[in-house]
């Protein structure tokens, strides 16, 4: 498979003024990953692990501390942007909350039409966005109706069609059903897979729920404190978790604890992040950060525990 995007430890820190002075917030943390043609790469972790600040970074909507981010071969961070502009399209961003993509005072047509590229005259371009409409399952007789006209379901559709019209290639999907009712998740699950079929599209598919990443993802990397626990294909890090905080998240699921926030989270500033809680906690685990090293073919894991070396430390 081609190799659509590479990571080279990818960080990213905020810092912010409290009251008790200025705070340095690590959102992500020398992060290292590639992303193949094609493919949905799940991203899950508990709230604050830095899910969408990775989302962000990688189309330039946040800009990254330090670390190099290559697409199809070429470095775009630090890329200018007039260079980046002609890549700018070809990334979009789903959000859990479609208000955040849709102007509540603007007819969802005329929305959608703003994407599609300057040139096609306005007859043309609303014929396209009727078929974007129709593309993801909503009649496009109502071309002229405002955001608040749909139901929840509706409106993501709605978003989805937006982030369609300027024809991306890859979609970071940041949550895109968790406001929305169960039985009504599984439909839009369905339009995503769908449309990647359809349009050729590479999905980065956030979620802080393990049945929907084993329903939709091809791989998947675990997060933890802005840095990757574990990834590798989902079959193999579900099926066969190499580490801890993975391993709690899969047993959790049994229970139908399938939320990340159900699993406590605690992270630890000095070595590694999870060696608060970790039943397999070593000397060396709170002393020193684990790097991501291939456990088996194409399943990487940061802990020290995985290589069996306990004895070593
Ligand atoms: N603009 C910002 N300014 C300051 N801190 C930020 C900003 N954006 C994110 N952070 C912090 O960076 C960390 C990672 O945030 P991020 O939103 O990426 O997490 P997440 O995994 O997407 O969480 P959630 O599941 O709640 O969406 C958090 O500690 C967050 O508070
Ligand atoms: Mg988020």
């Amino acid at each position: 498979m081609e190799t659509l995007w590479k990571l080279n430890k990818l960080s990213k820190k905020y810092f912010i003024r409290g009251l008790t002075g200025a705070e340095e917030i690590t959102a992500l943390d020398s992060v290292e990953m590639e992303i193949f043609g094609g493919e949905t790469f799940g991203v899950i972790g508990e709230s604050g692990s830095g899910k969408t600040t990775l989302g962000k970074t990688m189309i330039r909507l946040v800009e990254p501390t330090s670390g190099e981010i290559y697409f199809k071969g070429s470095k775009i961070t630090g890329m200018r942007e007039k260079e980046f502009i002609k890549l700018r399209r070809s990334f979009q961003i789903v959000f859990q909350d479609p208000y955040r993509a849709l102007n509540p005072r603007m007819a969802v047509g005329n929305a959608i039409m703003e994407g599609i590229r300057e040139g096609a005259g306005r007859a043309q371009k609303k014929e396209k966005a009727g078929h974007m409409l129709e593309l993801v399952g909503i009649a496009p007789e109502r071309i002229d109706d405002f955001p608040h006209q749909f139901s929840g379901g509706e409106r993501q559709r709605v978003a989805v069609a937006r982030a369609l019209s300027t024809s991306p290639s890859f979609m970071v999907c940041d949550e895109p059903t968790s406001n929305l009712d169960l039985s009504i998740q599984a439909k839009i699950l369905n339009l995503f897979i769908e449309l990647k079929e359809k349009l050729n599209l590479t999905y980065l598919f956030i979620s802080h729920n393990i049945k929907i990443i084993e329903f939709i993802a091809d791989r998947v990397a675990v997060m933890y404190a802005g840095r990757i626990a574990e990834y590798g294909s989902t079959a193999r890090v579900l099926g066969n978790p190499l580490h801890p905080y993975t391993k709690l998240l899969v047993a959790a699921s049994f229970f139908k604890k399938t939320e990340t926030d159900k699993i406590p989270y605690k992270v630890e500033k000095q070595g590694c992040p999870f060696s608060r809680l970790c039943p397999d906690v070593r000397e060396i685990c709170r002393k020193e950060k684990p790097e991501l090293m291939p456990a088996e073919e194409g399943h990487f894991v940061a802990c020290f525990g995985f290589t069996n070396n306990f004895a070593e430390y």
